[in-house]
């Protein structure tokens, strides 16, 4: 029997650097947390003045990007605040992390000099002041790219071509779309890029000193890389921008080293000169792996900036709705999953106007109105939605009479507001109703035999009762809602081991028949409930498709 410990006494380290903040996980070489810390960037690092992490530019429609350099100040904060808290950093045999999917960083030509000679004297902010040609990175929120995508997916053979290359048809947050409007509308600071990384292999490339591969799972984001093969794509990279190959590097496996820890690190927090850097993936993928989802029949939900539905599958077919991408932690198999734009800063939105700011009231107002709302359902959008493709703005209808037997005489109407209480309730129902819907039509397990739920949200009980009352199965939690960097940690022991081993072995080997005495034990928080009133759910659904295809039919973007 081969021995897959991992040595005693070493501690894994995982990052997630989101939207609103940079967080880390460090765990022990029993899988179990020993610490960790948080940088919230509007309130521990002021100066750059953003809201929610990012801004919103007044004056380009959709145009939302955040400050590079911001994200280099957090890096030396967090590990500060590490050193502060006496972590004996000695010990990290491994780091890997989780980006936010789809931003991307824009180094200028000569900039891999600066990151090869880091002074250790100075703060890595101090030193990469110039070293990007685009000082604010497009992120994931951004929708100013929709000409760039209809001109990609026409250069490929259509929408669903492109999604059968690539995973996904073109969206506007895809990096690809990103890169191409850059090319088009700048082409000096195209020319004067020498390498493009996303915020996964830009954080990567930080701790190793040197460029960083981008990993196939978060490369599987960009519209740009072949899911089959998972290379580029020749016809995705020309139908973007000229000499794009050559800025990308290559690709990598989630498992692999990207290389070891840089000796600014050594000599500034006390790093082990051998800890080694396993390659960054993307935040939902990280997701996966640290929620250790690997039953078909399993539904991953995260409740963050983004809400996220994802779960496995070894036969994945691309279609013009939700995404594919390879899984980090198996070679061969994929995830699948559906991205909302509309998710916590919504939730804030409603909490803000109608529950007095407070969670408590908000979920007090969950709990004290009935399941289907009286007939009340709304589409709430404070953010150009993806799911379905809809502008800002506000929709609310009452189905009178609606018991949820049947929609048969029933006609909706369309009102100006609703009470707070039901306010509140048409906003969750209304998500987690469009997640059931679309997590159907895209050939998810319906009903999943369970939901695991993560992400800042799910600490809310209230909101998991209604998932297991839409969804009509147990709901799941881990000891931690940010699975992200948890996850992080976990894929920096698996390439550990990886490495060690000389190939890829399987991650469940690392846990093996353990996993209840580790901190990646999800354990039951809601169990499902009456299974008559999911049906009901199932008819409210209907209805809500049917509205929800008008509207798009009627403001819908693409
Ligand atoms: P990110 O995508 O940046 O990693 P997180 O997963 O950390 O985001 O989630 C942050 C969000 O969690 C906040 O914007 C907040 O709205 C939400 N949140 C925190 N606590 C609660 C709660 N009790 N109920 C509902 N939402 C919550
Ligand atoms: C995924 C997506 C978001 C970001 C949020 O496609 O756009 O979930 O990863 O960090």
């Amino acid at each position: 029997m081969e021995d897959f410990s991992l040595p005693q006494d070493s501690f894994f380290l995982g990052f997630d650097s989101s939207t609103q903040s940079l967080k880390a996980t460090v765990l022990d070489s029993n899988l179990n947390i020993v610490t960790s810390e948080l940088v919230h960037f509007d309130s521990d690092l002021p100066h750059y003045k953003t809201k929610d992490g990012v801004y919103r530019d007044p004056s380009v429609n959709g145009r939302i990007v955040s400050p590079t350099l911001m994200w280099v100040e957090a890096l030396d904060l967090i590990l500060q605040k590490f050193l502060k808290s006496k972590l004996d950093f000695s010990k990290i045999a491994a780091v890997s992390g989780s980006g936010q999917q789809h931003g991307s960083v824009y180094w200028k030509n000569g900039s891999a000099a600066v990151l090869f000679s880091l002074d250790p004297k100075k703060p890595l902010v101090d030193q990469f002041g110039s070293a990007f040609s685009i000082n604010e990175s497009p992120i994931w929120m951004d929708s100013s790219t929709a000409l760039q995508c209809r001109e990609i997916e026409k250069a490929v053979g259509g929408a669903l071509e492109l999604s059968k290359l690539t995973g996904s048809r073109a969206h506007e947050r895809y990096t690809g779309p990103q890169i191409k409007k850059i090319f088009e509308t700048q082409k000096d600071v195209y020319e004067n890029t020498e390498r493009i990384s996303l915020v996964s292999s830009f954080m990567a490339s930080l701790l190793i000193g040197a460029y960083a591969c981008i990993d196939e799972t978060d490369g599987a984001g960009m519209n740009l890389m072949d899911i089959k093969q998972r290379a580029w794509s020749k016809i995705a990279l020309e139908a973007t921008a000229p000499d794009l190959e050559k800025k990308l590097g290559k690709i990598a496996p989630a498992h692999a080293v990207a290389g070891h820890i840089a000796p600014y690190f050594v000599e500034r927090y006390h790093f082990n000169k051998n800890c080694l850097v396993v390659q960054w993936s993307g935040d939902n993928p990280n997701s996966l792996a640290g929620l250790t989802l690997s039953t078909p029949g399993d539904l991953a939900i995260s409740l963050g900036t983004s809400d996220t539905v994802f779960g496995i599958t070894d036969d994945p077919q691309p279609r013009l709705e939700g995404h594919v991408f390879p899984n980090p932690v198996d070679t061969k198999g994929y995830m699948v999953m559906l991205v909302y734009k509309n998710a916590s800063l919504t939730r804030e939105d409603v909490r803000n106007r109608c529950a007095e700011k407070s969670w408590e009231v908000f979920d007090k107002f969950l709990d004290q109105t009935p399941p289907l709302n009286g007939g009340k359902m709304g589409f709430y959008y404070t953010e150009h939605e993806i799911l379905p493709p809809l502008p800002v703005g506000f929709h609310r209808y009452i189905l009178e009479n609606f018991t949820g037997e049947t929609l048969d005489g029933l006609k909706e109407v369309e009102v100006k507001e609703f009470e707070p209480p039901s306010e509140v309730r048409a906003l969750i129902e209304g998500q987690l109703l469009s997640m059931r819907a679309h997590a159907e039509r895209f050939g998810m397990p319906s009903p999943p035999k369970r939901i695991i739920a993560t992400g800042g949200a799910s600490a809310n009980k209230s909101i998991l009762t209604c998932i297991s009352s839409i969804f009509g199965c147990d709901v799941y939690t881990v000891q931690r809602t940010d699975s992200a960097s948890l996850g992080a940690a976990l894929r920096a022991a698996h390439g550990y081991l990886c490495s060690k081993k000389g190939s890829f072995v399987s991650i469940s080997s690392i846990y093996k028949d353990k996993l209840e005495k580790t901190s990646l034990h999800c354990k039951l928080s809601v169990t499902a409930g009456d299974q008559n009133l999911v049906s009901k759910y199932a008819v409210m659904l209907k209805k809500r498709m049917e509205i929800e295809k008008r509207l798009v039919e009627k403001l819908g973007r693409i």
